[in-house]
């Protein structure tokens, strides 16, 4: 037959450890895998805001005829004035266009055919580590994938070595930046850090991709944005992926957005036309539904003002999560060697747990996260920290 030749791949090891959390009758158990958002209750909840501005749209969409390669302009405008800030020069100046993606990851895979196809030769600089997706994403558009250093085997952030690699980096190439709650290990660069980054970035002439999937998950929303209008503000060009599935909630409704910084307006509608003829080959036009519900929220003062609270819930319940951990773990004697998950941006920890270590709390303990020491911190159950810390410091012994 036709496809007897064709064997199995392995599937996402993530989902792999979501199954065998499912199927653990311990009813202690704790899911520290999975990258969504939980609250207090295990559950990734659909913020208020949206569901009032998807009861706004049942009410007053009158068409799902398809929308442009580029999606809703109203979505654009306000994805752009989240990412870039209301005041941006660089929107005045209409030198950043939103394409509307489906998802962030639809954003990447759109700037990797983009890079592919219109700046041929280049390759993408990604950080070791990184979020696996991003390197089997390059990869099948056919760039070149490189790694500059950033965590290194004492799970500490390696500025030093993520600059000198960088500055051997071919002139002309990608370097993709989280923009900040690094995925997967919450070390996020310092202001400083950033602005040396972005001394390599020009001196390299190199073309920053800034990945920007976690906007408000880590010091606030626009605090989240403070990397990226540094670069879009001092730079001429410049991509960046917008994902709105963690801070909206909207994961299964594939919203983003491709964000391009060009030097003119002029140029900018070169590029665009390019991105939306490689979109067309894609997906041809982006999802709708998530992008409206952005679009209205972001449209409309009060319902903004309650999205941006409950964002901040979210933020805090995860910075609470974090500094309640490593109290947990003071009178086992291990303040020190856990400080880090404070210091830690964003959902993900890098524990620094082993392998092995990783595999007891698992076997012994119904406590799953990924086998590199990743945790998802807003897995956490907060009134059993205690739990998880004794765990913890069992398998640490
Ligand atoms: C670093 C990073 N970039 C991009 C994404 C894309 O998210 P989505 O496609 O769900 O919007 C994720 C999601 O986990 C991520 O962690």
């Amino acid at each position: 037959m036709h496809f007897d030749a064709i064997g199995r791949v392995p599937g996402d090891p993530i989902l792999g450890l979501m199954e065998a959390y499912a199927q653990d009758p311990n009813p202690r158990k704790f899911d520290l895998g999975v990258g969504v958002y939980k609250d207090a209750f295990g559950l990734t909840p659909i913020p208020q805001a949206v569901k009032l501005a998807e009861q706004r749209l049942v009410d007053r969409q009158n068409t799902k005829t398809y929308i442009g390669g580029h999606g809703e302009p109203a979505f654009g405008k306000v994805i752009n004035e989240l990412v870039l800030g209301a005041d941006s020069a660089l929107i005045a100046e209409q030198r950043a266009g939103v394409t509307q993606t489906p998802g962030g990851t639809g954003a990447l895979r759109l700037s990797a055919d983009f890079i592919a196809q219109c700046l041929p030769g280049r390759g993408v600089w990604l950080s070791n580590p990184t979020w696996p997706i991003h390197e089997t994403i390059f990869a099948t558009a056919g760039v070149k994938v490189n790694h500059y250093p950033y965590v290194g085997s004492d799970n500490r952030l390696d500025v030093e070595a993520m600059l000198a690699v960088l500055n051997e980096a071919p002139k002309g190439d990608v370097v993709l930046l989280h923009a900040c709650c690094h995925n997967p290990t919450g070390f996020d660069l310092s202001h400083d850090d950033w602005r040396r980054v972005l001394d390599v970035v020009r001196d390299r002439d190199l073309v920053p991709l800034i990945d920007f999937a976690y906007q408000g998950f880590g010091d606030g929303l626009e605090q989240d944005a403070w990397s990226t209008r540094l670069f879009a503000d001092a730079l001429p060009e410049m991509l960046i992926t917008s994902s709105c599935s963690k801070n909206f909630g909207l994961y299964r409704d594939r919203t983003g957005a491709l964000i391009v910084c060009a030097k003119t307006a002029e140029k900018l509608v070169d590029v665009r036309s390019q991105l939306a003829n490689i979109a067309r080959n894609l997906w041809s036009t982006p999802p709708d539904h998530g992008a409206a519900v952005v679009a209205t929220i972001l449209g409309d003062p009060e319902l903004k003002s309650l999205w941006a609270d409950e964002v901040e819930a979210m933020r805090l319940r995860i910075a609470q999560l974090r500094s309640g951990l490593v109290e947990a773990l003071e009178p086992h004697g291990l303040r020190e060697r856990f400080a880090h998950i404070g210091v830690q941006r964003g959902m993900f920890s890098y524990t620094g747990l082993t392998p092995d270590q990783v595999k007891q709390l698992r076997d012994h303990h119904s406590v799953y996260m990924v086998g590199t020491g990743r945790a998802n911190v807003a897995g956490i159950d907060a009134t059993r920290l205690d739990l998880l810390a004794n765990a913890i410091a069992e398998v640490c012994k």
